[in-house]
């Protein structure tokens, strides 16, 4: 049984990253900005830790010590209207709490350290770019967040003098209790989803299970360093996609969403609909990791019936 320190343990992630390790016999401890909301968000069994200030104060050494791994997934929403405040969040929580996370590895006794980091990145690395093929060696991106996610790797990166760092470039994730999915829902179930912004930006995608999956993977394979793309084998178009999903809930999907009216109702945030990447599992291949939910339309039937 290994200590296992997850961040962002309370979110739609990390309660999936802490099921499976709780499944296989690891011992998941959460690092929480608040202990008393965390109890009712963690799954049952899971201790959760105090990391109040996690921008500005080193993560607590006394949870580190002796920790097999660190999972870092905290983060502010990006779903939200980017106000300069929110952007300032969405930065700061990724980038900030992991240099406080990374000074707290680096000041633990050579053999108290976890042995790795296996810290979240994102898609968004790549920024918008059609339907070119992605896969780790892509150069990234020039929009917002393409900026964020490449500072926040930077700062996990620093990890790499002290124990193995893997990059998890973490797709879409398709999760009936949280997510990009969990918002679409409603609109389809009412009849009214259909292809975003002409349907062709690519949508990486990937099944909640298989995320926990891969991140455990990386986790334990020695050979994953460095940026790994976390999304499934087959990427599909955001129209493939709305099909896919009208299907699997039996309803119509031929609503167009046009790119104008999403920017008017979410401004500057609506990019991460109008726009996407066909990232590639190529490192995920290369280590044997096998996807439990390799094709969308199955992924998505069996999404919904978690419900
Ligand atoms: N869901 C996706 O499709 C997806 C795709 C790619 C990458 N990601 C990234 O993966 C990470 C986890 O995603 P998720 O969907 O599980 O997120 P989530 O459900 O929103 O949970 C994130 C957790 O981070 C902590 N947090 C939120 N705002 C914070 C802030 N301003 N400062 C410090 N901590 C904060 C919260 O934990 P406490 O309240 O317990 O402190 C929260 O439970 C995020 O960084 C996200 O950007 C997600």
């Amino acid at each position: 049984m290994a200590k296992i320190v997850v961040t962002g343990a309370t979110g739609t992630i990390g309660n999936a990253v802490c099921r499976h390790l709780l499944e296989q016999g690891d011992e998941p401890v959460a690092l929480t900005r608040d202990t008393a909301a965390a109890v009712s968000r963690l799954p049952p069994g899971v201790q959760a830790h105090a990391w109040r200030q996690p921008l500005t104060e080193p993560a607590p050494a006394a949870v580190l010590d002796g920790a097999q791994a660190v999972i870092h997934l905290l983060g502010e929403p990006i779903s939200q209207r980017w106000t300069p405040a929110v952007k300032q969040r969405i930065r700061d929580s990724r980038v900030r709490s992991t240099r406080m996370l990374v000074q707290a590895i680096s000041e633990l006794p050579d053999d108290r350290r976890p042995k790795v980091l296996v810290s979240q990145s994102a898609t968004g690395y790549y920024g918008d770019r059609g339907a070119e093929e992605l896969d780790e060696r892509a150069t990234p991106g020039e929009d917002f967040l393409a900026g964020v996610v490449r500072e926040w790797e930077e700062e996990a990166a620093r990890a790499e003098p002290y124990c193995r760092v893997a990059l998890m470039r973490t797709g879409v994730v398709l999760s009936a209790s949280g997510g990009a999915l969990a918002k679409m829902l409603p609109f389809f179930r009412a009849g009214i989803g259909g292809p975003v912004a002409g349907g062709h930006q690519y949508v990486p995608w990937v099944h909640i299970d298989d995320v926990a999956g891969a991140m455990l993977h990386c986790m334990e394979d020695g050979a994953a360093t460095g940026p790994v793309n976390l999304t499934a084998p087959e990427p599909v178009d955001n129209a493939h996609f709305s099909r896919a999903l009208g299907r699997a809930l039996h309803r119509p999907a031929l609503l167009p969403v046009p790119a104008p009216a999403l920017k008017l109702l979410y401004g500057e945030m609506s990019v991460i609909v109008t726009t996407g990447q066909r990232a590639v599992p190529k490192r995920l291949a290369e280590l044997g990791f096998r996807f439990a939910h390799p094709q969308i339309a199955p992924a998505l039937e069996e999404v919904l019936t978690q419900r």
